[in-house]
């Protein structure tokens, strides 16, 4: 036993760790019970840490290799974040920040739609961790979804309409609807660009079956005639984004949130765009998306 305690948020999923100090490198025993912790409530909150970038990272490689920053984030931070040479490669900059005339970092102050992080790619990372440095001090929260909880919810129709179907997962456009550098809008969903994941994966590590969908915009069900998969699409997105699986969290300064990016979805309210916040994000490589 550690002097680690654990409090679950009482909703769908999120729970709050306290007893550690993220910026000490933390033991066997307590990473066994965070481990633990994560497994069951998915979203685990680490609030009053004040951590560096290898800090940050340490603590994220205890989960797995950390995956490298994506693309377009590597082009926005160019801006000035001011990110250190060996932390910049891991280390993605969200940030509504503003410095000479440029954005020290990505998805701006707009709202972003549900999504699981870079699912548009062929191994989507299995963990992401944000850490609060700035926060305004309304908006901005940032909502997740039990995708275990859509799945086994599933009315009987939707689960035999999806059963052993792939879905398209746009890389075209970002979670805020921005487009991509080098991408063109889609004009046929069947031809979105991006990752082909089975709707239903199955997760690695709790050998249970979540609902993985990506993101709403461009996705296509992989086989059926277009106007049929925006049907199935708009009711599996209707169920599962149920107030019923979802928890919220209001940022505080200090605050480290991570998700299992496998069976969580997440959202982000917009916020005044003149307001600063100020978010530092590691992830950790993923594993081959089975079908459940
Ligand atoms: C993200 O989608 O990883 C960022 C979420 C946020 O800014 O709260």
């Amino acid at each position: 036993m550690t002097d680690l305690w654990i409090r679950p948020s009482g909703a769908a999923l999120g729970a709050d760790i306290h007893g550690v100090d993220l910026s000490r490198p933390v033991s066997d025993a307590q990473f066994a019970e965070i481990a633990e912790a994560w497994k069951i409530h998915l979203v685990l909150r680490f609030s009053g840490q004040r951590i560096d970038d290898h800090q940050l990272m340490a603590f994220s490689a205890r989960f797995g290799e950390l995956d490298r920053v994506p693309i377009a984030a590597a082009h926005a931070e160019r801006g000035g974040a001011g990110l250190a040479p060996d932390v910049a490669p891991w280390v993605t900059v969200i940030s509504s920040i503003v410095q000479d005339g440029r954005p020290i970092g990505g998805l701006g102050a707009s709202e972003l739609v549900w999504h699981t992080d870079m699912s548009y790619n062929p191994l989507p990372p299995r963990a992401s961790l944000l850490y609060a440095i700035e926060v305004p001090p309304s908006g901005g929260d940032t909502s997740f979804l039990d995708m275990y909880a859509a799945y086994e919810t599933l009315p009987a129709a939707l689960r035999t309409a999806i059963d052993g179907r792939t879905c398209i997962h746009d890389s075209s456009h970002n979670s805020a609807g921005e487009l991509r550098k080098g991408f063109q809008e889609t004009i046929d969903v069947s031809r979105t660009p991006g990752a082909v994941h089975p709707l239903v994966r199955l997760h690695p590590a709790s050998g249970r079956k979540a609902l993985f969908l990506g993101r709403r915009p461009n996705a296509y069900i992989h086989g059926l005639p277009v106007d049929e998969s925006e049907t199935v699409l708009d009711a599996l997105w209707a169920h599962a984004t149920q107030e019923r699986f979802a928890w919220t969290q209001k940022w505080r300064i200090g605050d480290l949130v991570m998700w299992d990016n496998r069976c969580v979805m997440h959202r982000r309210d917009a916020f005044e765009p003149g307001l600063r916040r100020l978010m530092h994000r590691t992830q950790i490589v993923g594993e081959p998306v089975v079908a459940g």
